[in-house]
């Protein structure tokens, strides 16, 4: 064969491979599936653990031998600390994030840890599913992250040894928190202790009294079994804990457009049901962890919710450089009714 037929041979094998590879899906060849690796950090019985079962059982029926979605939850692949560094080395290709872990990704994020910012979970949803807050799904691009959905748990409660009722209350204990700046502040102004720990580490960490004291959820609270291990729980609702739902950015755009198409069609029904189900599954878990009778819930007066308010504000201007004032108002301007 001569240099020029070669090189004319070998061009149009290669488009051909292309071709086929980017065709296989939508004429039903038989090629391998895509697959989705969808690592997370908590049980399968939360919000975040039922959207990726749900997202999973979506794309089996409707895209069975074209995608495939495998669910590693529990950090059973990767815990907090390494799975962000994972999706962007393509290890995994789906993650829900705290949106508190993604602030040293992206400052603008950091919105979210804002003490009492919201003041209801249907004025996030109004801020998330506005342009701005839309726009923030794609500040993460330069790092390869793409941000798809914003997924809720819910609001979070503190909880400690001792019954916590007023600020004063929780100086000098050590507080588990995410990997945040904000939370940081927020209970270094307190006077506590805030140590920055892999949600993984929380269970022992209260074993071991590295830490004698958290906040989540009531459903990261029931599932992990953390209310055992803490006598007191403030019904505090003092931040929300919620998700981004991030993936590959260069994988997302190499899946063939019709078949990213119906993933994202799925996706939309996904969120819709998680974010439906949440505020339920937390009064759910809520209810569980009363009728077990081993904790004291401590509801807040109107009077001591205030002083907790008052006491955290500070770290709203500590950050506002970092998030930017528009940010903060357009968050502010959701909590007027719709
Ligand atoms: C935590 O670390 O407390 C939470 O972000 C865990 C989770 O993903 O719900």
């Amino acid at each position: 064969m001569r240099l020029k037929d070669f090189y004319m041979y070998r061009s149009l094998s290669k488009l051909l491979i292309c071709t086929l590879a980017m065709l296989s899906p939508v004429m039903g060849l038989a090629a391998d599936p895509i697959v989705i690796r969808f690592s997370h950090v908590a049980a399968p019985d939360t919000p975040k653990g039922q959207g990726a079962l749900l997202f999973q059982k979506k794309v089996e029926e409707q895209l069975a031998g074209v995608v495939k979605v495998e669910v590693y939850p529990n950090s059973s692949l990767y815990g907090d600390k390494e799975e962000i560094k994972a999706l962007q080395d393509g290890k995994v290709e789906m993650l829900a994030v705290a949106l508190a872990k993604l602030g040293s990704y992206s400052p603008k994020l950091k919105l979210f840890d804002l003490p009492f910012l919201f003041n209801s979970q249907a004025a996030l949803d109004r801020f998330q599913s506005k342009p701005t807050g839309q726009q923030l799904l794609l500040s993460m691009e330069k790092q390869n992250i793409a941000g798809l959905a914003y997924w809720h748990n819910g609001m979070k409660q503190l909880s400690a040894q001792k019954p916590l009722r007023e600020p004063e209350d929780i100086r000098g204990l050590k507080i588990r928190i995410q990997d945040s700046d904000v939370l940081e502040s927020q209970f270094q102004l307190l006077g506590a202790t805030p140590v920055k720990m892999p949600f993984n580490k929380v269970s022992q960490a209260l074993t071991d009294g590295t830490i004698n004291a958290s906040e989540n959820p009531w459903t990261n609270l029931y599932s992990k079994h953390l209310h055992e291990q803490q006598r007191y729980i403030t019904e505090s609702n003092h931040g929300s804990l919620d998700y981004m739902l991030i993936t590959n950015a260069s994988f997302w755009r190499q899946i063939p457009f019709n078949v990213r198409i119906k993933l994202e069609t799925i996706l939309g029904e996904v969120t819709y049901e998680v974010n439906r189900q949440a505020d339920a599954q937390n009064q759910k878990d809520r209810a569980k962890i009363v009728s077990a009778g081993g904790n004291e819930i401590i509801t807040l007066t109107n009077e001591q919710r205030q002083h907790w308010q008052t006491a955290m504000q500070p770290v709203w201007q500590h950050f506002e450089n970092q998030i930017g004032q528009d940010l903060i108002k357009a968050a502010q301007y959701a909590n007027e009714a719709p």
